[in-house]
């Protein structure tokens, strides 16, 4: 498990040579999971309605209780983006999956410094392959981390009552830590 301490500090200078607003990843914390379901749900509003009809983006988070991240806070696999000490981004994991990734600011490089974190956790030390449920929104995104198609899908955990949101089925079978020169990237 992940200490309750700074784990990560990005001072961004993005690929244009601009510097952007600094952010640091840190464990989330027992009673947080409120605030990031807030954020998921803020995420996938601003974020996801480029491939997705508001009808999905209004029902995104039905059948998740606000208290869902709890379990995965508790276990010490969630870590949190802040930036001027507010939350803007999360990611979740367990062994060879990531489950979750949401960022409130786009385009600044917190969602690629949250799924490397996400994947050195989720990968362990024999490094096994990590899969996940992409986002339509997000598939180009992970396809730049080294992430393939596997085969589209819906996501789960909905009520049979709502409409099933589309996503696609990713692998990334041939996983490195950062600084490493055979990197898929
Ligand atoms: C997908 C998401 C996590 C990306 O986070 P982000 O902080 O905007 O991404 P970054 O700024 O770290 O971008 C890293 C790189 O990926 C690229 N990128 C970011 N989003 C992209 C997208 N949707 N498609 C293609 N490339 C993308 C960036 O241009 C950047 O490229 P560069 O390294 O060449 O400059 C974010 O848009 C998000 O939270 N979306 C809504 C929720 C969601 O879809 N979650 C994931 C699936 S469940």
């Amino acid at each position: 498990m992940l200490g309750d301490a700074i784990v990560y500090v990005e001072l961004n200078v993005n690929r244009h040579g601009m510097e952007s607003r600094d952010f640091a990843l840190r464990p989330a914390r027992p009673g947080e999971g409120e605030v990031l379901y807030q954020l998921a749900v803020l995420s996938a509003r601003t974020f996801c309605g480029t491939h997705y009809a508001s009808h999905f983006i209004d029902t995104w988070m039905a059948g998740l209780e606000h208290d869902a991240y709890e379990p995965g806070i508790a276990a010490g696999n969630l870590v949190v983006a802040e930036s001027a000490s507010e939350p803007v981004g999360f990611v979740e994991w367990n062994p060879g999956r990531i489950e979750r990734l949401y960022v409130t600011q786009s385009g600044q490089g917190i969602g690629a410094a949250l799924l490397r974190l996400g994947e050195q956790q989720a990968s362990g030390e024999d490094r096994s392959p990590i899969e996940l449920e992409a986002a339509l929104n997000a598939v180009n995104f992970y396809e730049r981390h080294g992430y393939i198609r596997l085969e589209p899908g819906v996501f789960g955990g909905r009520p049979p009552s709502l409409i099933p949101i589309p996503m696609m089925r990713m692998r990334k079978t041939l996983f490195c830590h950062p600084g490493e020169s055979h990197d898929q990237r």
